[in-house]
């Protein structure tokens, strides 16, 4: 009997992707640095398929069918080159390498580029959902070559998330575009994380709400427009007490949010395409800012000084308006992160379709949300939009929205209390619909210390202004 798929790396994902595909009827190959791991899964989770372990890469790679696929779930960085190298050796042409990993899209083009040249496939699937998502159905994005597709989608297929019947996993695009999307799958996840909390901070704050009551708030928001996964485990997450002290969980947790870096992956890669995904850059400053302990003492000793007077929040239900500036804000982070994934498209030809991001995002994965269904609908109606802000019902959920969304960010500007994702989500709008931006002016003060040359609204052509000659004449550059 040969397996149909193997895993090796068999800590907690890899484990539950290796069970998931035994749950699903396929017979799995298991293999693991040390054998102790690989035995502990078929003694405890055997009777839930077939699995066949392997004490050596060789005998693992024996028991595979051709072509063989083989999920390799370690972490990312070296210890995926260190199994690649380990493994190439041992397939031949046409066997597959999936690498299941969180990892950098361009060390994913490296690594298929390096094993196309020895006749293989490597595929860099994004995988989310954590480890429940791995055992019951996770959101699957797997790149590399539209040829592995076929002998491997319907096996991913299996074992993904479905939304009535189907499933959460689609080829996104040849060599590194799965682990881009999942990587800007990330940094949404950091900026929805990012305006959940500032909407929570307000409601407390301002509002004088205790976590109970926010996790209520939060619980009602769940069923309507915002319902998602992140909203409902901040529920949970806030009506959380603390065993030791009996006081709200949130109340003795540390308050400096840790990242393990993709969410700075994708503002890096968005800086070097030029798309102000200034939502996602906001929420991992805002990390940063969180762990800068130094500066943050430094600036608790000096006292710096918060507004002299305090203020109502006036013009609305408080509650009711950060519903809206949180709606409003989640869409303007989400139509930055699709503006990314179609640059990145273009820019690497990848030809993504950013509909179906959206449509294998509705289960499985953190982001998990009811209002990708109308991102969805938003590309399959035109799937070149420039952004998603324009789509009529983006557009409706905006204009309705905007007014609280002011008044939520005049209200914190007001009472001092950060709330960087509204605030720069408000400010992208804002720069997005305005009819003249001081961007004239910068191309001024440039083309005066630079000759950095501009362009003029009623001509064509590249003009330089001889700025230090008395007249200031303007010449053709
Ligand atoms: C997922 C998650 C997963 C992981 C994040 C956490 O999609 O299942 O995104 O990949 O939990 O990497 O990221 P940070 O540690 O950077 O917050």
């Amino acid at each position: 009997q040969k397996a149909q798929i193997g895993v090796t790396g068999l800590a907690v994902m890899g484990r539950n992707l290796a069970r998931n595909f035994a749950r699903h009827g396929h017979t799995v190959a298991l293999h693991n640095r040390s054998y102790g791991r690989t035995k502990e899964l078929v003694e405890e989770f055997g009777h839930e398929g077939t699995f066949l372990p392997a004490e050596s890469a060789e005998q693992f790679v024996a028991s595979l069918e051709r072509p063989r696929r083989v999920v390799i779930m370690v972490k990312a960085g070296p210890a995926t080159d260190a199994v690649i190298d380990e493994f190439a050796p041992l397939l031949e042409e046409g066997d597959m390498l999936i690498d299941a990993g969180n990892a950098h899209f361009a060390d994913t083009r490296r690594r298929e580029a390096a094993l196309k040249a020895k006749g293989l496939h490597f595929v860099g699937a994004g995988v989310s959902g954590g480890e429940e998502g791995a055992l019951h159905g996770p959101s699957i994005m797997p790149g590399g070559p539209k040829e592995s597709y076929e002998a491997l989608g319907p096996l991913l297929e299996d074992i993904a998330a479905k939304v009535d019947g189907e499933p959460c996993c689609v080829h996104v695009g040849p060599d590194g575009a799965g682990h881009f999307v999942k990587m800007v799958h990330n940094g949404i996840e950091y900026a929805d994380m990012q305006l959940i909390a500032e909407a929570y901070d307000l409601l407390r704050q301002v509002g004088g709400l205790s976590p109970q009551e926010i996790a209520g708030v939060f619980g009602e928001w769940n069923e309507g427009r915002l319902g998602s996964y992140l909203i409902e485990i901040t529920a949970e997450v806030l009506k959380q007490n603390d065993a030791d002290t009996g006081k709200p969980f949130v109340d003795v947790v540390l308050d400096q949010a840790e990242q393990k870096g993709t969410g700075r992956w994708t503002v890096q890669a968005a800086l070097d395409l030029g798309v102000p995904v200034s939502g996602i850059a906001e929420s991992v400053f805002a990390r940063a800012l969180s762990g800068g302990a130094d500066a943050r003492k430094a600036a608790a000793d000096a006292g710096l000084p918060g507004p002299s007077a305090g203020a109502e929040h006036v013009g609305g239900d408080l509650s009711a308006d950060v519903e809206q500036a949180l709606f409003a804000s989640k869409i303007v982070a989400y139509a930055q992160g699709f503006q990314q994934i179609q640059a990145a498209s273009k820019e690497y030809d990848w030809e993504i379709d950013p509909g179906a991001m959206a449509k294998i995002w509705r289960a499985g994965c953190i982001i998990r949300a009811k209002f990708l269904d109308f991102i969805k609908q938003a590309y399959d109606k035109n799937p070149q939009l420039s952004t998603l802000l324009v789509d009529e019902y983006f557009l409706d959920a905006v204009s309705g929205a905007q007014d609280a969304w002011r008044r939520v960010v005049v209200t914190a500007a007001q009472q001092g209390i950060p709330a960087p994702g509204f605030a720069s989500a408000l400010a992208y709008y804002d720069g997005l619909r305005a009819k003249r931006l001081p961007a004239a002016l910068i191309q001024g003060q440039r083309d005066f210390f630079g000759a950095h040359t501009y362009h003029r609204i009623d001509k064509p052509g590249s003009f330089h202004t001889l700025w230090a000659t008395d007249d200031r004449a303007e010449v053709d550059a």
